[in-house]
């Protein structure tokens, strides 16, 4: 297994506000420290947007293989890890291909237009459950609920279970510290036997009774006669979870977040415009989505970076920086949904293994505040609202636990 590296020595951050926002980091690592060597940790560190862009993407000397990680997935049980063949976030180009090629069988434009209704139904619906003229939590009421729900949905499970999905998920990809390492690994363990019990049966029943979802869809690929098994099935949809749970689920909390403390007039511009919702959901995903980093580890001895990097050294590309580097987005500390190039925030990555569910998080993301600016004609924040004390570690860095919006009718 993996050492994962403790990303945390590296910031140093002084408080969650402050990992919730670093974007006074990243303008300093920008601007003093673009490549930056950490002894602790032993990593070096890229922020500018050419870096990143290329740590990324040249495969042939920045390798997702090697045994350092700054992610820790699922559990070290034959239950929470994904099968052999699923190993997509660590491994290069040509083996990559084949792990990519089987999962994109569920992830082809046609079933995502499928999807679209499937999603809308379910974010009116909790977006319908909003009370007018009373103050909601957000994260209760849409952040958490939406994805779980969403994937449930898609892998052809009764929306009656998602919340279960939930609170598997959340012990699932909880970063452990020094203290609860131990704890936390167990827990885990016991999380990953719970939903593979779960979700087994499930997995046999759409073999014979195929429906229209992931699961169904997993089951019927053959690539070059590689097929899935039903335990393969089963460890598959776990790292799928695991890679659009928490992330989506972060991304709305901190959109809200963003409506009500960087610019309340933006809310009122996308209820009198909802077309502009796509190019809200492309600025908040550069500047609201923070901590977005990724390792790399190098396979050839090479000077790209301008310093010299052995075979074996660990790169992090931190792509929340990339997003803020004046170079390629023009004012970037500042919030602006009109920008021309915001699609080209390094969020869901660069390259070969740019995200595969970056078209469905869009979407999510889209179509949960249509439904909203649809339905709730003003929102306002509350005053004694302590954002320190209502974050909490997650996989995508600090996320919102509550945020209370009111709304006004
Ligand atoms: C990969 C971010 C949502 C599935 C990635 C990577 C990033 C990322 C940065 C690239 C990792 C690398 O280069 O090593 C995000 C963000 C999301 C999101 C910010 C939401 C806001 C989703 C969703 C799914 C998903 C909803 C599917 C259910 C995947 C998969 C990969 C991946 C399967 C691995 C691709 C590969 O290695 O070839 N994601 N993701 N992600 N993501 Fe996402």
């Amino acid at each position: 297994y993996k050492e994962v590296i403790r990303v945390h020595d590296i910031t140093n951050f002084q408080s969650r506000s402050e990992e919730f926002f670093p974007l006074h980091w990243f303008r300093k690592m920008l601007s003093e420290k673009p490549v930056y060597y950490h002894e602790d940790t032993d990593t070096w560190n890229v922020f500018r947007y050419d870096d990143v862009k290329q740590v990324l993407s040249n495969h042939e000397y920045f390798s997702s293989e090697g045994s350092r990680t700054t992610i820790s997935v699922g559990a070290k049980n034959k239950e929470g890890t994904p099968p052999d063949k699923m190993n997509i976030s660590s491994i290069d180009p040509p083996r990559h291909q084949k792990s990519r090629s089987l999962l994109s069988a569920a992830f082809t434009p046609r079933s995502l237009k499928n999807w679209e209704p499937r999603i809308r139904n379910i974010a009116k619906q909790l977006v319908d459950d909003i009370e007018l003229d009373t103050t909601i939590d957000i994260v209760q009421a849409l952040a958490a609920p939406l994805p779980s729900m969403v994937m449930a949905d898609l892998l052809g499970i009764p929306l009656t279970d998602s919340h279960r999905f939930k609170s598997w998920v959340d012990i699932l990809f909880q970063p452990a510290t020094k203290e609860n390492a131990e704890e936390m690994e167990l827990k885990k363990q016991v999380a990953a036997q719970e939903y593979y019990q779960f979700l087994y049966p499930i997995v046999v029943q759409k073999r014979t009774q195929p429906g229209d979802d992931i699961i169904t869809d997993l089951l019927k690929v053959d690539v070059d006669g590689e097929k899935f098994s039903d335990d393969e099935v089963v460890r598959t949809t776990m790292l799928l979870l695991g890679a659009g749970i928490e992330t989506t689920s972060h991304m709305v909390s901190s959109t809200f977040y963003s409506f009500l403390y960087d610019d309340p007039n933006l809310y009122v511009q996308l209820r009198e415009n909802p077309e502009l919702v796509p190019l809200a959901v492309e600025e908040m995903l550069r500047y609201r989505f923070h901590n977005a980093k990724r390792h790399r580890t190098v396979k050839k001895d090479n000077n790209l970076l301008g310093v010299e990097l052995k075979k074996g050294d660990v790169v992090i590309s931190w792509m929340s920086a990339a997003n803020m580097d004046e170079k390629i987005f023009e004012n970037p500390f500042d919030l602006n949904i009109h920008r021309p190039n915001n699609k080209k925030h390094l969020t869901f990555g660069n390259g070969p293994h740019f995200c595969l569910g970056a078209p469905l998080a869009r979407m999510e993301l889209s179509v949960a505040l249509t439904a909203f600016v649809e339905r709730v004609p003003s929102i306002e924040s509350v005053e004694s609202f302590d954002l320190e004390k209502n974050l909490t570690v997650s996989a995508p860095g600090q996320s919102l636990t509550y945020l209370p919006v009111k709304i006004v009718h």
